[in-house]
């Protein structure tokens, strides 16, 4: 029953959070995205000094909001890759020390073992082999996994990942970053069947198409040369039906290859995570597409589908309860494949 102070700051959210086993204690996400937004994206020095000013006092307010010590602590976790290395530096660091004042273990964490365990907070009962469909900024894979700390990658994107289209596609509709939570919201006012838009397919070289792999820049580029083409006609952007048939074609290539790979591999749920586990056609056409084939799917609490420590701090509690953890020589790593996350610890 380990209980678990976790630190995630691989990106642009300084989070903090006490987990016990499976249960959020209490959890703290300092947003920087207002800081980011006028420059369109994370600027991975500014995220790092920003970290730097917010950590502390974050960790802080963990001890502040509940009636935890330090000597209930039994481990100080925070995400070491991958991620912004100078961003990562700071939880790391932050975790080391505390970990050898407090006399506690150090255990670091791969980011994305974090967002598979943000769905044992939403079902605390789960129990491997499940398949994770994993879709943030950064990755699209989908990841069967084994046991704790076991994992085979299965498909993954050939270029973008499906948060990065969200993001791409909202700049060229000028609505802003980040863009998922933003077309999304815009995809509920439009029609998702106003325009065609492919859903890319890898084409393997027998013919067909490869049946987990993906691919999110050929439309991405549909969607900038459907823009121009309206734009060129002089007509109004109908800016909620884009969205919407775009969401609809990523959401339908998502569901399509997650049910392909949980039939072919014999796995009866599947669990998404990252920031576009939040995406509410996602959500919908998984769903029903699992009901129709007997499988479950299972989503995080929607406030831990996008970065926060609760899912830092859930998997490192499983780690703990079974004897790992790291050397206080560990590094942080921008890449670190998810099969390898076993090397993390003593
Ligand atoms: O998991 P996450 O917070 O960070 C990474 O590890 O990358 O994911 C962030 C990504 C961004 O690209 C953001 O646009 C996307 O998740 N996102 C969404 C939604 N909320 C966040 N995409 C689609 N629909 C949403 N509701
Ligand atoms: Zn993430």
């Amino acid at each position: 029953m380990a209980t678990v102070l976790a630190i995630e700051t691989s990106c642009d959210e300084t989070a903090v959070a006490i987990v016990k086993n499976r249960e959020v204690i209490y959890s703290l996400m300092a947003s920087q995205i207002e800081t980011h937004r006028q420059y369109g994206g994370v600027v991975p020095e500014v995220a790092s000094r920003q970290h730097v000013e917010k950590v502390d006092w974050a960790i802080a307010e963990c001890f502040k909001n509940t009636n935890f010590s330090w000597a209930d602590i039994d481990g100080v976790a925070a995400t070491c890759a991958p991620g912004l290395v100078g961003a990562l530096l700071v939880g790391v660091t932050v975790a080391k020390t505390l970990a050898i004042i407090r006399n506690k273990p150090f255990l670091g964490i791969h980011h994305l073992e974090g967002h598979i365990y943000a769905n044992y907070l939403s079902d605390p009962n789960l129990q491997p082999p499940f398949l994770c469909l994993l879709v943030s900024g950064g990755h699209t894979s989908l990841i069967w996994v084994k046991n704790c700390g076991e994992y085979q990658t299965l498909g993954q994107t050939r270029d973008d990942a499906a948060g990065e289209a969200f993001d791409k596609v909202a700049r060229l509709l000028d609505l802003g970053y980040p863009g998922g939570p933003i077309i999304d919201k815009l995809a509920s006012q439009g029609d998702p069947k106003a325009f065609p838009l492919p859903e890319g397919n890898i084409s393997l070289p027998g013919g067909g198409y490869h049946p987990y792999d993906s691919s999110f820049s050929g439309l991405k580029t549909a969607v900038l040369r459907l823009v121009q083409k309206l734009k060129q006609e002089g007509t109004a952007l109908p800016v909620s039906d884009i969205a919407a048939s775009f969401q609809e074609s990523v959401a339908k290539s998502l569901t399509r290859r997650a049910i392909a790979c949980a039939l072919d591999y014999g796995l009866k749920t599947i669990a998404v995570g990252g920031g576009v586990a939040a995406n509410s056609g996602l959500r919908k056409h998984l769903q029903a597409a699992a009901d129709a084939q007997g499988l479950r799917v299972l989503f995080p609490p929607l406030k831990f589908c996008t970065d926060n420590a609760a899912m830092i701090g859930c998997a490192a509690a499983e780690h703990l309860n079974r004897g790992h953890t790291s050397p206080l020589t560990l590094g942080v790593q921008s890449r670190l494949d998810i099969k390898d996350v076993m090397q993390l610890y003593n």
